[in-house]
């Protein structure tokens, strides 16, 4: 089992990402998989192809207010963790023949919820155990990832676009990771698809890490994700889906 979370600055391709490493994964037949989508503005799970509210699935946020927030309901004496792991596994996951699917929704971690997130904690580690790989979506950062998610992954992919900015996320996504204690196996720098190749060397260098290769820009995934389509549906010759896959064979998945 293997958890790879990926980050970045707004726009940089991060879920189209996700959505192209779940090709690769489900085709390469490395499920399964469970899809994390850390986004409150929930794009994922249409790059996906599936549609939360039509199956009839909550957000974990939403669960985490059932259970724990709203007062009421018969499960008292039943332990936190597994009073939420079960509403998730009845009505949070998603589930289908090649990966599974879990939306964490908007955020709870004003305030004190310390109890709802370590048994949130709790729920995920043990939930899991039953994947091969699990593909995190991560725009709101790494320490809304410690507090809810987890505080060990082992891969962290940064996904830089043509601006200053993004070395500076990657300066920044650094310094959190030391400050809130998460730990990872490796970080490896992507190139998005605005990222302009001839400056990877540079910022491999100026920032000491893996520079896996670059995410091909393609007008075909544009418009898949302009018509809501499932990047799953994408010709096995598209160019930023063949770009993917040559990202995970540099970082030895594939
Ligand atoms: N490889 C690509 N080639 C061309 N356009 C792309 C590519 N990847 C993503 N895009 C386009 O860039 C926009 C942002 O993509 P995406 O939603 O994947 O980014 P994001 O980093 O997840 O954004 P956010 O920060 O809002 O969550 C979308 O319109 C998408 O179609
Ligand atoms: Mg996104």
């Amino acid at each position: 089992m293997k958890t790879l979370v990926t980050i970045g600055r707004g726009g940089t391709g991060k879920s189209s990402f996700v959505g192209l490493m779940t090709k690769c994964f489900i085709e390469n037949g490395q499920s399964p998989l469970l899809l994390v989508d850390a986004d409150p503005d929930q794009n994922l799970s249409e790059m996906v192809g599936i549609d939360l509210k039509a199956e009839g699935k909550s957000t974990i946020a939403e669960l985490i207010v059932k259970t724990f927030i709203t007062k009421g309901g018969t499960t008292v004496g039943v332990p936190p963790t597994e009073r939420i792991e079960s509403k998730i596994w009845a009505e949070g996951l998603y589930e289908s023949d090649n990966f599974d699917f879990l939306a964490l929704g908007t955020k709870w971690v004003e305030g004190c919820y310390c109890m709802p997130n370590s048994a949130l904690k709790g729920a995920l580690a043990s939930l899991i155990k039953n994947y091969r790989y699990i593909l995190i979506d991560s725009p709101a950062g790494l320490e809304h990832l410690n507090r809810r998610i987890a505080s060990k992954v082992d891969d962290i992919f940064d996904i830089l676009d043509h601006s200053k900015k993004s070395v500076d996320h990657v300066k920044r996504a650094q310094r959190i990771a030391k400050e809130v204690e998460i730990v990872y196996n490796n970080f490896y720098l992507i190139g998005g698809y605005r990222f302009p190749s001839d400056l990877a060397n540079r910022v491999e260098k100026s920032l000491n890490f893996k520079y896996l290769g670059k995410i091909a820009s393609d007008k075909v995934l544009d418009d898949y994700v302009l018509n809501g389509k499932s990047l799953l549906e994408l010709p096995s010759d598209n160019l930023a889906y063949t770009s993917v896959k040559k990202i995970l064979v540099a970082a030895k998945y594939l």
